[in-house]
């Protein structure tokens, strides 16, 4: 029996910054931002909108079509938590009314964690004796300081993903590749708003993984790169996935002349990125759903999928998508989503980065801002409130 992702959904920020704007505050050419990097806006969320607003608002049209009583494990993957111990997990449990039924913890890896909530939910669901149902979500919000290289590939966004048995969008391959290393290419200390990176470094570190998780997943499946119709990769920035697969389409053919292969096989899941920045833990469900949603031809083909988290864990794992996934897709909703979003000038923008949650637990009622269907409304006594929004 197969198991995999059931349903994805998608979401991010209603608000967002040109990079032709930030282009012009520092000072930089926006051909650098838009063609070195691959990146033409930056999803910015608002005072009242977090990891957790984000994530409930990319689950709920998943739930509005189950009974949320099926769903017995809820995994949420991100590495912007908002409490040191509670799960950001059991504060969208609370918002989505799911049964206290339900298994509910936060898992953290930097991008990568994502992936292993995906992996971990569908052995839990393939061995599990009732026919339960998995939900996965992945929510981020990329910062690094004001005027930092990381700066134009910030971003927001999360993606929840229904894993089920005989799923209706992708069975997962068993076999997967993986590569862990203790290296410092990019990490955020617990008293830091903002990432540090060592930005070239963590590009090396990327490319490196990729090639090594790619050569144990060949060693795991005995599958060649022919076999794989498309590839989606962990995108901090749309132009690394090129880079990645170019790197990989050399270690598999050992051929040079990779370009133009790898600009085919990867970039139809790159024009969500390109509008929202690095949604880290969901980045690499992005570009999937991105593929998906763009490309009419997926029935039956087998996709490649590399996620990447620093510090460093990488995976290369595989799937299959089904013949009737076209049916079961949120694609109009995030076209529309991505169309109808507010551009901010530059000092909004700022306005917006520098505005800090208060930490004294005084009360603080938020004001509102455009959300999906929740919003962080504001802190009483130390506790984070949560609100639906009217729609
Ligand atoms: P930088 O030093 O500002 O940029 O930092 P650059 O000088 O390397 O230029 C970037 C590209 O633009 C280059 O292309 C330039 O040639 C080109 P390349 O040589 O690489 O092909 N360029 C131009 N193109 C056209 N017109 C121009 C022009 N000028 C230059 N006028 C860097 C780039 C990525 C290092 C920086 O943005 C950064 O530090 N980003 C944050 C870290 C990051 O994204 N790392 C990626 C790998 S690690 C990862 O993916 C994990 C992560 O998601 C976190 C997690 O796991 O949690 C970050």
């Amino acid at each position: 029996m197969s198991v995999g992702i059931d349903l994805i959904s998608f979401y991010t920020s209603r608000y967002y910054l040109g990079l032709e704007s930030l282009a012009q505050a520092r000072g930089v050419d926006y051909e650098k931002y838009r063609s070195g990097l691959g990146q033409e806006k930056m999803a910015i969320p608002p005072p009242d909108e977090d990891v957790i607003t984000m994530g409930a608002s990319a689950a709920k049209p998943i739930l509005d079509q189950i009974d949320v009583n099926d769903v017995e494990l809820l995994l949420f993957a991100t590495e912007s938590g908002v409490d040191q111990s509670k799960a950001a997990g059991l504060f969208v449990h609370g918002l989505l009314n799911l049964s206290n039924r339900c298994r509910v913890v936060e898992l953290k890896e930097a991008c990568y964690s994502g992936t292993a909530a995906l992996q971990l939910a569908a052995a839990q669901i393939s061995q599990s004796l009732h026919s339960t149902k998995a939900l996965v979500i992945a929510s981020d919000v990329a910062r690094y300081d004001l005027g930092s290289p990381g700066e134009p590939t910030q971003g927001c966004g999360a993606v929840a993903m229904l894993v089920t048995l005989n799923p209706r969008i992708l069975a997962l391959d068993p076999e997967a590749g993986f590569h862990a290393a203790d290296v410092m290419d990019f990490w955020r200390p617990s008293y830091r708003d903002e990432a540090l990176v060592d930005g070239k470094f963590s590009t090396k570190v990327y490319l490196d993984t990729a090639v090594s998780a790619w050569e144990h997943y060949v060693e795991r499946s005995g599958r060649t790169i022919s076999e794989l119709y498309r590839f989606c990769y962990h995108l901090p920035f749309t132009r690394m996935g090129i880079k990645a697969h170019e790197r990989v389409l050399q270690a598999a053919e050992g051929s040079n002349d990779t370009a133009k292969h790898a600009s085919e096989a990867v970039s139809e899941g790159f024009a969500y990125t390109r509008d929202t920045g690095n949604s880290y833990t969901a980045s690499l469900f992005e570009s999937f759903a991105c593929l998906l949603d763009n490309n009419s031809e997926l029935a039956g083909k087998r996709i490649g999928l590399f996620s990447y988290g620093s510090g460093c864990m990488g995976e290369f794992f595989s799937g299959v998508v089904d013949p009737e996934y076209q049916k079961h897709l949120f694609s109009a909703d995030h076209k529309a989503m991505l169309e109808d979003r507010t551009q901010l000038a530059y000092q909004e923008y700022e306005d917006i980065f520098n505005l800090k949650v208060p930490e004294d637990g005084w009360k603080y009622v938020f004001a509102q801002y455009r959300t999906g269907p929740f919003r962080f409304g504001g802190i009483e006594e130390h506790k984070r409130v949560y609100e639906a929004v009217e729609t």
